[in-house]
């Protein structure tokens, strides 16, 4: 086997997934430096919150352009684009502007991500060979994790040696600048998307992508008339609302999501350090616990999706993070609303750390990639771009309505109740996904793409055609 074709694939999913890196550093930036960004800006906790949750707004935004970028300037530009944002926003907001600039620039840090998590996903799903598709897929949600970490430790790191918060905070900002460059230097040289080229008619470019990136002309022949295969309908997109297959597996892809953040992640990823708090656990462990478990079992997740396929971790993640938020609720339920630090007894503490431990190992090892990964195949090529838009924005939509509620709602109905509450939708995502997700696992997407067509059910679309 040629050892060079394989670099190349790997520079491309590489590269392309470091906007999964930017996803997380963007992400994972506010718990740790908020009150570096507090000090600096005089900020109070409503415009603190209002500084955090800008990021979802420019998100769903990003989110809704970058399938009209996917489409129009194609799937490289677009990842150029959002380079060039991240590295716009993040290099003046290093510069400590005036407030509502820092705002402007947080809001187009998330237009960024927005488009970064649809164009990654899509790219990556289109470029990378079928049978490591579905790595190359979750190295887009290890990026994620890896850059939630990353930034919870260095920020962690520079409020503790840079005392002084206006020389902190853009050290801070320069983690992301320095990231930022990367990602943008190394799209200039990513070809584009053989399917896109294929869209747009140019069949010789396309046929160059692809051989760069397969082992033989057998298998660029075989991919060329797999995508010319689904390239007859050259409707308008919008066409493609009418058609019950799309909708049906439209239907498939947002619901994925929606369960994706009501099991509860962000509430995890961002509060974890209050809710250990609430148990009198503080300083490092409660501060770094959360990202570094949320990094490590995304790792082995990587291979367990192509090892044992999507539904089966679909079924173990939610599995796991329903035991985990029975028992942190019954912790809760325990420990009490009112109960001072001290006085909690260590029982309840110990399952409450463990219990959001093996939650966060449960998460990261199956929704965190998988759902991500489950929307990027399962569209038909004429409605990707839009099924991908529509997906990611819900994606963020809820994301966002979690961030904003999930504390009221502790306060309103006692601390434990938002861990049944979870458990709750655990239960009801694994029905979900008995019902209606197919696995996909070794299935080109032309096969995944026939199968919709012919009218199967949605649970069956990763059915092979049979020999
Ligand atoms: C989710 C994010 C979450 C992250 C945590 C992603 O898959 O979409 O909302 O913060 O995982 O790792």
């Amino acid at each position: 086997m040629d050892r060079g074709y394989k670099a190349i694939v790997f520079y491309i999913c590489g590269t392309a997934a470091l906007g999964g890196l930017l996803f997380g550093l963007d992400q994972g930036f506010i718990a740790n430096s908020i009150g570096t960004i507090s000090r600096v800006y005089g900020l109070d906790i409503k415009s603190a919150e209002h500084y955090s949750s800008i990021l979802a707004t420019g998100g769903v935004l990003g989110a809704l352009l970058s399938g009209i970028f996917a489409r129009y300037l194609g799937r490289k530009k677009s990842m150029m684009l959002s380079g060039f944002i991240f590295c716009a926003a993040s290099l003046v907001s290093s510069f400590l502007p005036p407030l509502t600039i820092l705002f402007v620039c947080r809001f187009f840090l998330g237009f960024a991500i927005g488009i970064a998590s649809f164009i990654v996903p899509l790219y990556l799903s289109e470029t990378a060979p079928a049978q490591i598709r579905g790595a190359m897929g979750t190295l887009f949600q290890l990026l994620i994790t890896i850059g939630i970490f990353l930034i919870s430790l260095t920020n962690v790191f520079i409020a503790k040696w840079i005392t002084n918060p206006q020389t902190a905070l853009p050290v801070m900002f320069a983690v992301i600048v320095l990231f930022a460059s990367l990602m943008f230097v190394g799209s200039l040289f990513l070809p584009e998307s053989p399917r896109w080229l294929m869209l747009k008619g140019r069949k010789n470019d396309a046929e160059e992508v692809l051989r760069k990136t397969l082992n033989s002309e057998e298998d660029i022949n075989r991919e060329i008339k797999n995508i010319e295969g689904t390239l007859d309908d050259t409707g308008a997109q919008f066409g493609i609302l009418c058609k019950g297959y799309f909708i049906k597996v439209l239907f498939v892809g947002v619901f994925i999501q929606i369960f994706q953040q009501l099991v509860g992640i962000n509430v995890m990823i961002y509060y974890a350090p209050t809710i250990f708090g609430y148990a009198g656990l503080t300083g490092i462990v409660a501060m770094m616990a959360v990202p570094t478990v949320n990094m490590l079992f995304t790792f082995p997740a990587i291979r367990l999706v192509e090892k044992w396929g999507r539904k089966k971790l679909l079924y173990i993640g939610a599995c796991s993070m329903f035991a985990a938020m029975i028992a942190a609720g019954a912790a809760f339920s325990m420990i009490g609303n009112n109960s001072a630090p001290s006085l909690i007894a260590a029982g309840p503490k110990m399952v409450l750390l463990i219990a959001v431990i093996f939650y966060i190992f449960g998460f990261a090892v199956s929704w965190g990639p998988v759902a991500w990964l489950v929307c990027s195949e399962i569209f038909p090529l004429q409605g990707r771009e839009m099924g991908m838009t529509v997906t990611t924005m819900v994606n963020w939509t809820f994301a966002g309505l979690l961030m904003d509620n999930a504390l009221t709602f502790m306060k309103v109905n006692g601390n434990s109740s938002i861990f049944f509450l979870f458990a709750f939708f655990c239960v009801l995502a694994v029905v979900f996904v008995a019902a209606f997700v197919p696995e996909t696992k070794g299935v080109t997407l032309e096969q995944i793409e026939e199968n919709l067509k012919a009218g199967k059910k949605m649970r069956f679309l990763g059915e092979k055609r049979s020999a």
